[in-house]
């Protein structure tokens, strides 16, 4: 954990234009700064640094927030990532909060073996580029391959020598410690004497997302089939084999500008693609995919596209794992290869354009891939029919969103020519027994059909944007004054003078207004306690919150009101003139829409109580008045907003 007062600090020292600055070329453009989108390829810069508030905001992708916001969407950073690289950008130490021995103790052992690994790159690069055997095996194998040298460079190939202990001894000599090598597995130990695991093989480092080398796979340079094609480092504290994928750290940025990931097979599908232009690949090397490798494409995308190589036995093998990415709510899509190719071979023999026009051409839904496949196994064989049908009810079951779900269960009565409700009820039997097995109830699917949940869902973001809007308002607007006429106590027309934030936060606690989500609460109560202390919190002290729900919400809200038009700058004077009447209406409007939406609650709850038959009279008469006190009120709202308001 980074203390909070660390955090406060790491925003305090950052500034936002210089951070922003290393990655992206700024113009100055008035009091902010000016762009083009790291995010898309545009050609007018419409990506903007406002220093003073603290924010980018970037129009093209819609994407926007503060400094450490900017670093986690960039460098897809997590927030203490992110906080991190600011404090060592700016010297600032942090004092990790808890940690304890047994922390520290495992946090030198994997900066240990980092350091290990990265020497054990650059030595197999250094094997392989600069001495007469590495050239003459090593470098011309990938030359053979057809991997040219930025992609050699870029990926960090290299090869190590058929040598019996020459790399440990290397590292020794450098002063690394045996006990490192071990641990990481580059060196083993035989009756007290080391050696080096990998020997005579072309070595692919595998990284972590930022980049950092964690492992190695070594691939054999023989033909035989006696040696294992290829030998892999063992798990360590820095390298758990199911939490990694290949190629994930050059591909991340290209995953999330086509919002879209391709999976494959091989540390050589992989390098192949990249070099061919398709770089948002990755592959699970060597495991079927894990939850957290899952999780970890989830950060960037929700669209994967299986690349599959082989037969319809191989490919069936690997369903298990896909359903595990439907469950995880991913778009699956699947792309077959021609007989005998795999991505790495096809892609070796196709233009870069016409393999980028397959790929996106072939690209079929799993679920229909999955019908298709085996319901041509099952042709003619009603029993084998039956347990495809529950097979592939079974993968749409996993499906978290409802709506998907009976997409998916009419295009297979279609694809099937099966009755829809068969199908439905197929998948509840499923979903039943599922259920009986894990004794689980946080997975249980919604049932399959309920169209009485669309108006709620509608009804849910709408009172998310009406609270949203008083903060917006309460967070650009706080300080500005507003005149409000009101009744004095003796029935006359005056005029009190009072800020926004105020006359905002007065409202709220007046009418006890609550809010659907925590952090929009935590927001106003922040927001007052400055007010008790006579102060208003500036903007950028929300965007830039040591808590991060708010700061993220904060930075977001205060971006957001310039996303409609791209002449921002004109825009963000809002209320440029008459300015006063102007905020006023919407601070009124704002605060009239959240009653109106606390009175349709509260009419709703009356209604249910009203349909209680077992009823008592005095009961049925207070809640009478209180339906008529509801009425009355929405009325009179009605009739500020100059609209019939629905009954709910
Ligand atoms: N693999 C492994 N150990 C093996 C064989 C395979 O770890 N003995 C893993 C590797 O990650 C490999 C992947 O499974 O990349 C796919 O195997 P394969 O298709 O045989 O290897 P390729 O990477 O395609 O290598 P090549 O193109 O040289 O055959
Ligand atoms: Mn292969």
């Amino acid at each position: 954990m980074i203390p909070k007062e660390t955090v406060d600090k790491i925003f305090e020292a950052a500034i936002i234009e210089e951070v922003i600055g290393d990655f992206v070329q700024l113009k100055r453009s008035g009091t902010s700064f000016k762009a083009r989108s790291p995010f898309s390829d545009e050609k007018t810069p419409s990506f903007y640094v406002v220093p003073h508030k603290g924010i980018y905001k970037c129009f093209s992708s819609g994407k926007g927030g503060n400094v450490v916001n900017f670093l986690m969407e960039h460098d897809k950073l997590s927030y203490p990532e992110a906080l991190r690289w600011l404090a060592a950008r700016y010297n600032i130490e942090i004092v990790e909060e808890e940690q304890t021995e047994g922390q520290k103790e495992a946090s030198t052992e994997r900066e240990s073996l980092a350091l290990v690994a990265t020497f054990a790159q650059e030595y197999f690069s250094d094997q392989m580029l600069n001495t007469e055997e590495g050239r003459a095996i090593g470098l011309s194998y990938f030359q053979e391959r057809g991997f040219r040298e930025e992609t050699i460079k870029k990926f960090k190939l290299g090869f190590c020598p058929d040598k019996w202990d020459e790399f440990t001894k290397a590292a020794l000599a450098k002063g690394y410690e045996l006990k490192f090598l071990l641990q990481s597995g580059l060196s083993k130990d035989r009756d007290g004497s080391p050696y080096d695991f990998f020997r005579g093989r072309v070595m692919f480092p595998i990284s972590n997302v930022a980049g950092k080398v964690i492992a190695f796979g070594g691939r054999t340079l023989r033909t035989d089939k006696k040696a294992a094609k290829y030998f892999n480092s063992p798990e360590s504290p820095l390298y758990y084999k199911s939490k990694v994928l290949y190629g994930i750290d050059l591909a991340k940025q290209a995953i999330v500008k086509q919002d879209a990931c391709y999976i494959v097979e091989g540390y050589t599908d992989v390098v192949s693609l990249h070099q061919s232009g398709v770089e948002n690949v990755v592959a699970s090397a060597g495991t079927s995919l894990t939850e957290d490798q899952i999780r970890l494409i989830k950060r960037y995308t929700k669209n994967v596209v299986i690349l599959f190589d082989g037969d319809a036995a191989g490919i069936k093998a690997s369903f298990r794992g896909i359903d595990m990415l439907l469950s995880q709510g991913m778009n699956v899509r699947v792309v077959g290869f021609p007989d005998g190719e795999d991505p790495d071979s096809f892609a070796k023999k196709t233009p870069s354009s016409e393999l980028i026009a397959f790929l996106k051409k072939e690209a079929v839904d799993f679920i229909v891939f999955k019908t298709n496949l085996l319901s041509d196994e099952a042709a003619g064989d009603p029993v084998k029919r039956g347990s495809m049908v529950r097979d592939i009810v079974a993968s749409i079951a996993l499906i978290p969103d409802v709506i998907q779900r009976s997409i998916y269960v009419q295009e297979c009565s279609r694809l099937l020519t099966i009755d829809e409700t068969l199908l439905i009820q197929e998948m509840n039997k499923v979903v039943k027994q599922e259920l009986r097995k894990s004794g689980h109830v946080d997975r249980i699917p919604d049932p399959v059909i309920i169209p009485a949940q669309q108006p709620q869902r509608k009804d849910r973001i709408q009172i998310e944007h009406q609270e949203r809007d008083l903060i917006r308002l309460l967070l650009t607007y706080g300080d500005h004054i507003v005149h409000v006429p009101m009744e004095s106590e003796d029935g006359q027309e005056v005029e009190e003078e009072i800020t926004v934030s105020e006359y905002l936060i007065y409202e709220v606690e007046a009418d006890s207004l609550a809010f659907s989500k925590p952090t929009y609460t935590q927001v106003i109560l922040d927001y007052a306690s400055h007010l008790d202390n006579a102060k208003f919190p500036s903007e950028k002290y929300f965007a830039t919150h040591h808590d991060q729900d708010v700061s993220s919400l904060c930075a977001h809200l205060i971006t957001e009101q310039y996303a409609l038009s791209d002449n921002w700058e004109l825009k963000h004077q809002i209320y440029p003139e008459k300015e006063d009447e102007k905020l006023l209406k919407a601070v009124r409007d704002c605060i009239g829409r959240l009653r109106l939406r606390n009175i349709q609650l509260m009419m709703r709850e009356v209604n249910e109580q009203l349909k209680d038959a077992e009823l008592k009279d005095e009961d049925m008469a207070r809640l009478m008045a209180r339906k008529i006190k509801l009425d009355k009120a929405k009325i009179q709202l009605s009739t500020y907003f100059g609209t019939a308001i629905l009954d709910v």
